[in-house]
């Protein structure tokens, strides 16, 4: 076996890592203690390692309380996201790499963007999209595969000033119709398909779907980048190429002066009640701490190949692939495929491909191939790589020791990195060189970050304690809004424990100060990384004609983390069927998404509920975990006789 029994509790970091890190333990100490002595002060300084148009004066501004609520970094600061990314590095890196581009398909040709090209494309879809009518301000909506043109659509989207949406290309065409219509989108950017694993994702019809939805009429432009080569529908005039539309445009936009608070781009995510939030996130804090997280998190160097296998549908993508890395100057691959395919080796044929250094992924893959044996890993060198991290949920030490043993070779130090979609960057992490590892742990705070455990009253808990974790002051890259509904973001974030940012997640602190966050304490799932609201999934089942009421609550599942287990009520007189039972799956993955499908949808003749009304899912959890001797208080159940007709069926499924 790769990781015996006796494996040690705590990794020092290797002192060969040390000696070459960007960052040692007592520089971590002496910047942390001064982050938190001088916020202002700190994050002006580091705030410098962009160019700025107008280089800021301010620094922090910020205030969690009700009465003076307000975030804001920089605020008088100016520049251009793109600019930053891209013009800046033209002079001295123009002919590095800037993106490395994987296809789905290996024997496909990689191809490899340098900075000035990327510079050129994005200049001539930026030119593109203003004669298309986009001006500052304006949102677009990108519905893109994992390619190149993803990239150049955000950052051409930076360069004018308009705000981006991606939406993750696995969402169905009334999830594409939701966010379009909640930010009012005026164009979208999409592919004739997608490919992943081999096979196609029809990405323009899904548009189109989404389209003739009523609610989705803001949209006046299509831009249809020709990916695979399909024939689609093209809906003239709303319909464009997006080749035929960038062609002849001159290679050099002026960029928009933009103010460090002016919005970048939203971001949708699930929350425990009502439809998805527009995250919004602004230009210069979160860039700076996009940038800054990056560089020391991986411990970037000059020719590092930096490779996150996430997709820029999710925030990690924006962040760590996009925005954080470019903004470095660094060589960032966009991969379009899947682990699995076309076999279990296929990350670290990539690695070794392109030499990557550092590797950062989900625990949900590392899991996936860790099934699979150490063979397909064994099989390749990975004598590149330097740094692993793992996002998104978290990582059990089983998969923690094969990810440092088995891939890292027990080499490269593993960075558990602790973060959100509201968070704009990684909070909670090992800095590579300077923090000793616990696999299963996040460890310590980032710079400028003021982790806190409070109880369900709110108050603190000192010391070696569990609880929820909560977020005592601002960091730039926090996010400034909900799209349309500040009173939304204030009573999320900032309501249940007053002066404080509350993160949804609980967390543990050991006797050394470390964290382990043990997952969401409020009704969001977190399936394969990905996070899903429960009363999203609830609203799409009892959209269905034949659905009473439905109840879904997470259960642990050995890959995906946690999966999906649904409580169905039927409407008087259905019969569940194993056919109606597949019809609502397909119910739910039209409505939303495939990464929505419930895993288990059990007929519940009755919810158990409070006699004032209130589901009780703390119950439906344990029954879904075939638990139900743990089931704990049913006294102040409505009717106690529902739980044993639900254990009973459970028990009967096995
Ligand atoms: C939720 C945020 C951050 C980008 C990807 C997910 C969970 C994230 C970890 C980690 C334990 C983690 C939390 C968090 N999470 N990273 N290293 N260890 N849990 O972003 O979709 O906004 O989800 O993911 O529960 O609240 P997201």
């Amino acid at each position: 076996m790769s990781h015996p029994k006796d494996a040690p509790a705590v990794h020092p970091v290797p002192p060969a890592f040390a000696a070459q890190a960007n960052l040692t333990r007592a520089d971590y100490q002496r910047l942390y203690a001064e982050s938190l002595r001088d916020p202002d002060g700190f994050w002006r300084q580091v705030a410098t390692r962009l160019d700025w148009m107008r280089p800021p004066t301010q620094g922090k501004d910020t205030s969690f309380d009700r009465e003076d609520f307000r975030i804001r970094w920089f605020a008088d600061g100016e520049l251009n996201a793109s600019v930053e990314c891209l013009d800046r590095h033209l002079a001295a890196r123009g002919d590095r790499t800037a993106l490395l581009f994987e296809p789905d398909d290996p024997a496909q040709p990689a191809q490899s963007v340098t900075y000035r090209d990327l510079h050129a494309r994005v200049c001539r879809l930026g030119n593109a999209l203003r004669n298309l009518g986009v001006a500052r301000g304006d949102r677009v909506t990108i519905y893109l595969p994992m390619i190149p043109d993803a990239v150049v659509a955000m950052l051409a989207c930076a360069r004018i000033g308009a705000i981006h949406s991606v939406v993750f290309g696995g969402f169905s065409p009334n999830a594409i119709a939701d966010r379009v219509a909640d930010c009012g989108s005026k164009l979208v950017i999409t592919a004739d398909e997608g490919v992943r694993g081999g096979r196609r994702i029809p990405l323009k019809a899904n548009v189109d779907a989404a389209l003739r939805l009523p609610r989705s009429n803001s949209v006046e432009t299509v831009l249809v980048v020709r990916h695979t080569g399909a024939a689609v529908d093209m809906q003239m005039p709303r319909d464009r190429w997006f080749d035929a539309v960038v062609e002849g445009q001159p290679d050099q936009c002026r960029p928009e002066r933009m103010n460090a608070e002016d919005p970048l781009f939203i971001l949708y995510t699930s929350g425990s009640t009502g439809k998805p939030k527009g995250v919004l996130h602004t230009t210069g804090g979160y860039l700076v701490y996009a940038s800054y997280t990056h560089a020391c998190v991986f411990d970037l160097k000059d020719d590092d190949v930096y490779w996150c296998t996430a997709d820029v549908g999710w925030i990690t993508g924006h962040s760590y692939i996009v925005y954080g890395p470019l903004a470095n100057g660094a060589t960032t691959l966009v991969f379009e495929g899947v682990p699995n395919h076309p076999d279990h080796s296929r990350f670290w044929q990539v690695v070794d491909k392109h030499r990557v250094t550092l590797f950062y992924t989900a625990p949900t893959a590392i899991r996936a191939l860790m099934r699979e044996g150490d063979g397909p890993v064994r099989a390749t060198s990975r004598a590149s790589l330097r740094v692993l991290g793992t996002v998104g949920e978290p990582i059990n030490p089983e998969a923690w020791r094969w990810y440092h043993a088995v891939v890292g070779d027990g080499r490269c130090p593993v960075v558990d990195t602790w973060w959100q979609t509201e968070t704009g960057g990684i909070l909670i992490t090992p800095l590579p060189g300077a923090t000793d590892l616990k696999p299963g742990s996040a460890t310590q705070p980032f710079f400028g970050v003021r982790p806190a455990l409070v109880d369900a009253d709110g108050r603190r808990l000192e010391g070696e304690a569990e609880g929820n974790l909560v977020l005592l002051d601002s960091w730039p890259g926090q996010m400034r809004t909900v799209h349309g509904d500040h009173q939304r973001f204030f009573d999320t974030y900032f309501s249940a424990y007053p002066g404080m940012y509350f993160t949804g997640d609980g967390a543990r602190r050991d006797a050394n100060g470390d964290y382990w966050i043990t997952g969401r304490v409020d009704d969001v799932i977190n399936v394969s990384g990905h996070r899903i609201g429960t009363a999203e999934v609830e609203s799409a089942l009892v959209s269905h004609p034949k659905v009473a009421e439905a109840a879904v609550v997470g259960f642990p599942h050995d890959i995906k983390g946690q999966g999906l287990y649904a409580y169905v009520t039927l409407v008087a007189g259905e019969p569940g069927s194993d056919a109606l039972r597949d019809e609502l799956v397909r119910h739910v993955r039209s409505e939303i998404g495939p990464i929505a499908a419930p895993d288990h949808l059990q007929w519940a003749p009755a919810l158990p509920k409070t006699r004032s009304g209130k589901i009780m899912r703390r119950i439906l959890r344990k029954i879904a975990e075939n638990q139900p001797d743990q089931l704990g208080d049913t006294s102040t159940l409505a009717d106690p006789s529902v739980v044993d007709a639900l254990v009973k069926a459970r028990r009967d499924a096995g």
